[in-house]
């Protein structure tokens, strides 16, 4: 198929984009480069020994997604362009809704002009919010507690009402848990701008020096340490997810709702302990007090995924950490270092 990846300069992006393309898709990326280096592209083609062609744009840019549409004729568009730091959507609410919900209108509009009905899209675990028990089960209530979740929660119910008016469209809602690690290679990876908001990133610079130590934030929670539990899940498993959800809409219309996790929780200082390993050093830490918004303990029920799209996370918590820590080696600065 000819797919439009947008986002397809950023962290997930980049990876999902790099296992299309080796499924035998031709790929368009589409990015305003806001959050992410043109260099990806670079270091796609050495692992794909063929260069993925990319178009600068904004997705809230009708005219020139037109233009996009006309020249290029998808066949399908896997939709990762957005803003993602939960903390500033709070401060700017409506920048969020302005990139997040807006922009995802403009493209499905687009899509809609020029026929193109496929369409998957990056939701988050965050819309179940906190949730009342864990495993999470996709049905379970959504309950955002801030802009960047309901912005997710919107876009999922802008999806369910378009294939309700229009069963002929194809759509995924793919539900991330905490995306970690990075491409085998070490050449693609996440490069955060300023100081990281995750736990991940934010290990791999104490490792590396560029930070003195990982401020946990927590360590009184209803956990088996007290640290706060996640679905951490390897980014290349997160990747063929989407390939697979793309075959299974391939083959039945309507509207795909799916957890991308492995179905198990590791505590801050799992996380920690796996990395050190890897790393060969131990991280420094300070206990802190709770962040505000933060939740005990979060995890998927992936047994959906497992049946309807065979989907099964292969990458356990030392290879995510063996694999951010040879991307962080091998570029201490990032892309643009
Ligand atoms: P990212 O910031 O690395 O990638 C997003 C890309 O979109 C960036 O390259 C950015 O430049 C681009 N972009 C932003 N606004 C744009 C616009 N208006 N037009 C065109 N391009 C634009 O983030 P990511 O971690 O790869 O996340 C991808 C998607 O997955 C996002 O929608 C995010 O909300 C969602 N998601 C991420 C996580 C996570 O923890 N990383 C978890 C759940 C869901
Ligand atoms: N943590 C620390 N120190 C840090 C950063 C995080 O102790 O410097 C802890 C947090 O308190 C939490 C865990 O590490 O217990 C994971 O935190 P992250 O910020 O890495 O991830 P979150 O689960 O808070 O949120 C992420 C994304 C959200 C997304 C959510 C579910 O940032 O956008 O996963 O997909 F909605």
């Amino acid at each position: 198929m000819k797919l439009l990846v947008t986002g397809g300069t950023g962290y997930i992006g980049s990876h999902t984009a790099v296992l299309l393309m080796q499924a035998g898709h031709e790929v368009v990326l589409w990015d305003n480069l806001s959050n992410s280096s043109a260099r990806v592209v670079d270091r796609m083609a050495m692992i794909l020994r063929e260069r993925p062609l990319l178009v600068i744009g904004d997705v809230r840019d009708r005219a020139a997604l037109d233009a996009l549409f006309a020249h290029q004729g998808f066949d399908a568009v896997i939709h990762f362009a957005g803003l993602k730091a939960v903390g500033e959507s709070v401060e700017r609410p409506l920048l969020y809704y302005e990139h997040n919900v807006q922009g995802t209108l403009t493209l499905l509009q687009a899509m809609a002009a020029a026929g193109v009905r496929l369409f998957v899209f990056s939701s988050s675990a965050t819309v179940y919010g906190d949730p009342a028990s864990v495993p999470i089960r996709e049905d379970f209530p959504r309950a955002a507690t801030n802009p960047y979740g309901r912005s997710k929660i919107i876009v999922e119910d802008i999806l369910a009402d378009l294939i309700t008016a229009d069963p002929t469209w194809r759509i995924a809602r793919l539900r991330y848990f905490n995306p970690v690690g990075a491409h085998e290679s070490g050449l693609i990876g996440e490069d955060p701008r300023g100081t990281p908001s995750n736990l991940m990133p934010y290990i791999c610079q104490v490792a590396v020096g560029r930070r003195p130590q990982l401020r946990v934030f927590g360590d009184d929670y209803e956990t088996p340490d007290g640290t706060g539990v996640r679905d951490y899940i390897h980014v290349v498993d997160l990747a063929a997810g989407h390939v697979q959800a793309l075959d299974y809409l391939v083959g039945k219309a309507g509207l795909l709702t799916v957890n991308l996790g492995t179905g198990r929780g590791y505590s801050v200082r799992d996380l920690i302990a796996s990395f050190a390993r890897a790393a060969g050093r131990p991280i420094p830490y300070v206990i802190e007090p709770r962040r505000p918004g933060d939740i005990a303990t979060c995890y998927a029920d992936a047994q959906a995924a497992q049946r309807l799209l065979g989907f099964r996370a292969l990458r356990d918590l030392d290879r995510m950490c063996a694999d951010a820590w040879r991307w962080q080696q091998q570029n201490p600065h990032g892309y643009d270092g």
